[in-house]
């Protein structure tokens, strides 16, 4: 599913490709390479970069930090930057450019809009530098070395899975249940992923009247939410509710792509004075930790940011001895112009049953889940 979404991308990308004759060969100058190509390494103590987009996930919050003392107590220079919110593509553009111009040997991106970038990754690989996407994928250019990321088509399918498993236990009722679906911004390759790998489990679901979206508003142009903001999803909640869910119409549940989300959905319906349906949601924030354990969140995602950016910083030290990347799937991710050869980690999904054993390694998480026992 992943491999075709892209498909249609890919072929206008080629053909576009071939009549401006660009052949995207990376210049020889001591860094980066494809998959294909022998690398050359770069000197231990060099500068790596980091963008990352703003901060709409405590995850991207975290991931600097980590970024900064995992890079530097490997001995590199560590840039890493975040791009604000109210300009954040130019903002990042503008940072990449200056990453390369100021002799980054790596740099790793958290694309804030991951089609916005193909001018600043080609300046990447002219100067011979890698570039690794992080968490998101960076799309329609052949100037992106490798992807690193939790598999987020299974995200999708273990928030799917988890709104169904919540509705046989909480709605309190037999089917049919009305639900409703939001997905991520459209500007971040990673939504229609989540939202492919979650309709992948709901959809037979709507198709045989088990769950019923009651709004209509089931293409993922409906249920996008700009920015990942909080906002956005509060509002196209209250309008929906009060659209589809006059009088005693019960919303069971919500398939929310990430914990922020969630907790505004939770607190539109809360508004309208309804009862809390099933709400899933991703990324293990603390509040939303908190929700679970309090039984309103359903679900979230443990996706170990620790963990993520561990693995970024290992295919660094891979590409500085001149070696190539470790990956363990070259088929899911064709951001348009080729396969991006990636990392990919596994989700967990976490429900209030599971949460201790989930977040065995996660100190600070596991505590708060401990302190409701
Ligand atoms: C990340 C999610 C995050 C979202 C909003 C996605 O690309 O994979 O973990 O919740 O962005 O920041």
């Amino acid at each position: 599913m992943k491999r075709m979404a892209f498909a249609a991308t890919a072929l206008v990308a080629a053909t576009a490709l071939a009549l401006t004759g660009c052949s995207g060969e990376r210049g020889n100058t001591g860094g980066g390479t494809g998959t294909e190509e022998e690398t050359s390494g770069f000197d231990a103590g060099s500068t790596i970069g980091v963008a990352l987009p703003d901060k709409t996930s405590e995850n991207w919050v975290l991931a600097g930090d980590l970024f900064t003392k995992g890079l530097e107590s490997a001995g590199y220079k560590a840039d890493v930057q975040y791009a604000p919110s109210s300009n954040t593509v130019a903002e990042q553009q503008n940072q990449i450019q200056a990453m390369v111009q100021n002799g980054a040997k790596v740099i790793i991106i958290g694309a804030n809009d991951g089609k916005q970038l193909s001018t600043q990754v080609q300046a990447a690989k002219d100067a011979g530098a890698y570039v690794i996407a992080y968490d998101r994928l960076i799309e329609n250019t052949d100037a992106v070395d490798y992807y690193v990321a939790f598999d987020n088509f299974k995200v999708g399918q273990l928030q799917g899975q988890a709104l169904l498993d919540g509705l046989a236990e909480r709605a309190g009722h037999d089917a049919p249940y009305n639900i409703e679906l939001f997905s991520g911004a459209a500007t971040d390759a990673n939504a229609p992923v989540f939202f492919d790998g979650a309709m992948e489990i709901l959809q037979p679901k709507i198709d045989d009247g088990t769950l019923k979206v009651v709004s209509g508003q089931t293409a993922i142009a409906q249920t996008a939410t700009e920015g990942w903001l909080a906002e956005n999803a509060q509002n196209r909640m209250d309008t929906i509710l009060t659209g589809s869910y006059g009088g005693d119409t019960v919303l069971d549940g919500v398939l929310s792509p990430n914990d922020t989300l969630a907790r505004a959905i939770i607190t539109s319906v809360q508004q309208a004075g309804k009862p809390v349906p099933v709400v899933t949601g991703q990324d293990s924030e603390v509040e939303s930790v908190k929700s679970i354990m309090e039984g309103v969140q359903y679900s979230t995602i443990n996706k170990d940011t620790t963990l993520l950016v561990q693995q970024a910083i290992k295919m660094v030290g891979q590409l500085q001895k001149g070696e190539k990347a470790e990956v363990n799937d070259e088929e899911s991710y064709d951001n348009g112009n080729k396969i991006v050869p990636a990392y990919l980690l596994p989700p967990v999904i976490v429900t209030k049953d599971n949460a201790e054993e989930a977040y065995a390694n996660v100190p600070s998480l596991l505590e708060i889940v401990k302190s409701y026992k």
